[in-house]
């Protein structure tokens, strides 16, 4: 069986997380349920970055100890994944043990080799990013990032040694394409490595919320060396049971936001080669879910926290719109406008109709019983069938190149074909003038399109998925693998619907539900 390795960003604890964070999060689980079902052997990691001098500011702010903050907030974030059923398989802590040993034994190691050295780090510093720019790198002298205020800091620190990889650096750019989209590349190359790549500083004296440096007890690891390596040492890497180690690394897919981009795609292959570790076969670098006026951030009280809707409207009209609305390599746009009108349209209608009206019309005609397939095709039936299979290939493709909003758009197009199928076929009259070929005909095709969309849908809304499953009575598990989309010949004799259908989802009342999402935001 082969095996597929992929890994969240490891989140930091200073607050509560909103759907922003969540994207990344849904985005990893919706491609680790896509090759499960696939027959990979796949393992999910995420986690939590809890050092450096932000999560002690603000546990003191709580009146917390660094560690009882950190332990609070890995439970919160354990309860909401929980809460969005996202499948992972570890959950690494930076302040686990086998973590802090593991970044112990790294750098000294890396001081060995002479990847290390000791200097003075002296720069502008963003203490909210936790990075130090240039002087060059300023925005009207402020954080290029975040826009904040920055500050002159100096202090001895411990360097890494980027220069010496260079080369390799873009070697390796050049040789693989290890890095999606492609145009993250030519940033990296354009704004950080033809102006030469700066030596990056890994240890700090200022703060002393991180893991101790086993050979100078004054200095802690700076963040970026301790949270990076989190997606090794997760898997043992180091130690004498390196058994998972062995098994998933390289990562098959990193899924990154953008604005961690620089770390990942420059600091990560670099440590890496360092270690003379393989590279990750992938990092998927996706943009931003923005507001309309600009960046979720409390103080223009815009921020959309994923409980606010999963409570109402469920956990899979939220991944529906995370994944249907993001196209990973753009930003998106939340709006409660368009999550109401996306919920009514696509879900409740599109969708939602669709298994209604069949499974009332098979429970009408044939008492439930999904007819056989009679191979009695008609010109309408080997039409859908023919665009049936040219969409879920499309859909199968998107997928594969990581393009959920593409993909769910075409299976949508399915979906609406499918509803049209019955206009055109107008089971209502077969019945009327007892043609009975053609109506068994119709249900089974009905049923059979019914299925596809089901399984399609596992990796992106399992519990709908399930639902429709189970209203047109299907069982086996052969009848829910992906390959079996491809088939039109499966559903056994004897199948049997629910007797009667249940909505997926109720019709919003787009005013209110605007409103209230639009409350839920401010608080
Ligand atoms: O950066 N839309 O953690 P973090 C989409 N600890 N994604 C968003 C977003 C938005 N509006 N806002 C944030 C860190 N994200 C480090 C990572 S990994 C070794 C260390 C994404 O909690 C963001 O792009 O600040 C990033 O991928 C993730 O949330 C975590 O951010
Ligand atoms: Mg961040």
């Amino acid at each position: 069986m082969d095996k597929y390795y992929i890994t969240t960003p490891i989140y930091y604890p200073s607050g509560k997380f909103h759907i922003g964070t969540a994207y990344t999060t849904v985005v990893a689980d919706t491609i680790k349920r896509y090759k499960t079902l696939r027959g990979y052997d796949t393992y999910l990691l995420t986690g939590a970055d809890e050092h450096g001098q932000k999560i002690q500011t603000v546990a003191k702010d709580k009146g917390m100890e660094p560690q009882e903050y950190v332990d609070e907030m890995a439970k919160l974030a354990k309860e909401l994944w929980a809460k969005m059923d996202i499948g992972y398989d570890d959950f690494i802590r930076t302040t686990d043990e086998r973590h802090c040993k593991i970044v112990q034994a790294i750098f000294e190691k890396f001081l060995a080799q002479g990847d290390i050295y000791k200097g003075t780090y002296e720069g502008m510093y963003c203490v909210p990013c936790e990075t130090y720019f240039t002087k060059t790198q300023l925005v009207d002298g402020k954080c290029p990032d975040c826009g904040r205020e920055v500050k002159l800091m100096k202090e001895e620190a411990y360097f890494f040694n980027m220069k010496k990889y260079a080369d390799r650096l873009l070697k390796l750019y050049e040789e693989t394409d290890f890095i999606t989209p492609e145009f993250r590349k030519t940033e990296m190359i354009n704004n950080f490595i033809k102006p030469g790549l700066e030596d990056l500083c890994i240890t700090r004296t200022s703060f002393d919320w991180g893991i101790k440096v086993n050979s100078d007890k004054d200095h802690v690891i700076y963040v970026w060396l301790d949270a990076l390596t989190n997606y090794i040492t997760a898997l043992g890497y180091m130690t004498d049971d390196d058994t998972l180690f062995k098994k998933y690394w390289p990562a098959d897919v990193q899924i990154i936001g953008k604005d961690i981009a620089r770390f990942h795609l420059i600091y990560w292959p670099i440590f890496l080669m360092a270690l003379d570790l393989p590279l990750p076969k992938k990092i998927l670098v996706h943009n931003w879910i923005m507001m309309k006026d600009g960046k979720m951030s409390k103080s223009k009280g815009n921020v959309v926290y994923p409980e606010l809707l999963i409570d109402r409207y469920g956990l899979d009209a939220l991944r529906y719109f995370l994944l249907r609305e993001m196209p990973v390599v753009q930003d998106g746009i939340f709006s409660p406008e368009e999550f109401v009108e996306r919920f009514n349209f696509d879900l409740c209608n599109d969708l939602g109709n669709l298994l209604n009206r069949t499974v009332s019309m098979v429970n009408k005609y044939f008492d439930g019983i999904v007819p056989v397939y009679n191979g009695h095709k008609n010109e309408v039936d080997s039409e859908l069938e023919e665009f049936t299979k040219t969409q879920l290939e499309k859909v199968e493709n998107l997928i594969e190149k990581f393009e959920f909003a593409n993909a769910l758009q075409e299976l949508w197009l399915l979906i609406a074909r499918t509803n049209k199928y019955i206009d055109e076929t107008t089971p209502w009259a077969l019945e009327k003038n007892e043609e009975t070929e053609k109506l068994q005909a119709c249900m089974y095709h009905l049923i059979e399109n019914l299925r596809k969309i089901g399984v399609a849908l596992i990796p992106f809304m399992l519990e709908t998925a399930n639902n429709i499953l189970r209203q047109i009575g299907i069982n086996g598990e052969n009848l829910k693998t992906w390959e079996s989309i491809y088939n039109y010949e499966l559903i056994p004799e004897g199948t049997k619907v629910i007797e009667k259908g249940e909505p997926l989802f109720m019709r919003l009342e787009v005013e209110k539900e605007v409103e209230y999402i639009k409350e839920g935001m401010k608080q």
